[in-house]
């Protein structure tokens, strides 16, 4: 792709129906639009990233598809069933796990607690019905499991605190946290932006672990290199529209930031 002019062959669009599909999502604040009839298709198995400019809608688009706003106008889907969330939770129940950057984990608590936030098990029979005893043993062992699912091997201790763990750890618990309980779709923002390049490539890591056991992941980055790294396409947001869908393949770095920035249609 040269600059402005030159025509680019489509993206092909995957087959199927899609895990979640964002159908013409309009969002405004008062005056001003947010979100200007976005639509976006999320497939099995992919990593869809995020990107755009400040203000481009890239939070905003977020927050429809996970509860946390309620679209104007618009219609999501999932499993091609339509789908209205009101609050956070509902996005949860229905399968949708969201990673925020600083909100993830809850450093005083141990791995295991923090995989199990929210979704304490009880012991089996009297002691957990009545006495509401927590069955540390088996959610221990459950977080092992899943960790090793995961592949993730710099945390063979589950009973560390978290506190102790360093950022790229602590990110791997967020994510393995939004992965572990059969979700449907993980949605991933700024996985990386506070993280060293060992921590980055873990998480990065672990992004490509959950592809391969074919839960899509959407992900919100400005880094451009871990983007194109990881992103089988590329949803580019500029001024509150979907500006193109690209991929690592079609498009160069530049390519994209051209089209971010207006510089370049796609
Ligand atoms: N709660 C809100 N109230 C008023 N305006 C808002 C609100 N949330 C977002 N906006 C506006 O909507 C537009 C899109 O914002 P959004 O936060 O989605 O951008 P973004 O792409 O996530 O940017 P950044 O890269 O800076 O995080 C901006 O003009 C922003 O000012
Ligand atoms: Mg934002």
């Amino acid at each position: 792709m040269s600059l402005v002019t030159d025509a680019v062959e489509p993206v092909p669009t995957p087959q199927g129906v899609p895990v979640l599909e964002a159908k013409r999502l309009v969002k405004t604040f008062g005056k001003v639009v947010g979100l200007d009839g976005v639509s976006l298709q999320l497939h099995a198995g992919e990593v869809l990233a995020i990107i755009g400019d400040n203000g481009a809608g890239k939070s905003t688009l977020i927050k429809c598809l996970t509860g946390a706003y309620v679209p104007d106008q618009g219609e999501l889907l999932l499993d091609g069933e339509p789908v209205h969330f009101k609050r956070p939770q509902d996005a949860r129940d229905a399968g949708i796990e969201t990673v925020y950057q600083n909100l993830a984990v809850s450093p005083a608590l141990d791995v295991a607690s923090n995989l199990f936030l929210g979704r304490e098990r009880r012991k089996p029979g009297i002691l957990g019905t009545v006495f509401r005893t927590l069955d540390t043993a088996g959610m221990r062992a459950e977080a092992r499991e899943q960790l090793q699912r995961l592949g993730i091997s710099t945390l063979q201790d589950v009973t560390v605190a978290v506190e102790n763990l360093s950022g790229g750890q602590r990110q791997a618990v967020a994510v393995a946290r939004a992965a572990a309980f059969g979700s449907k779709v993980v949605v991933l923002d700024e996985p990386t932006a506070a993280l060293g390049v060992r921590e980055s490539n873990q998480v990065l890591e672990l992004i490509e672990r959950l592809r391969e056991q074919h839960v899509p992941v959407v992900l919100i980055s400005h880094n451009m290199p871990h983007v194109f790294q990881v992103a089988d396409r590329i949803h580019i947001q500029r001024l509150g529209k979907r500006a193109a869908t690209i991929t690592p393949r079609s498009h160069s770095m530049t390519d994209a930031v051209a089209i971010m920035t207006g510089a370049a249609v796609a």
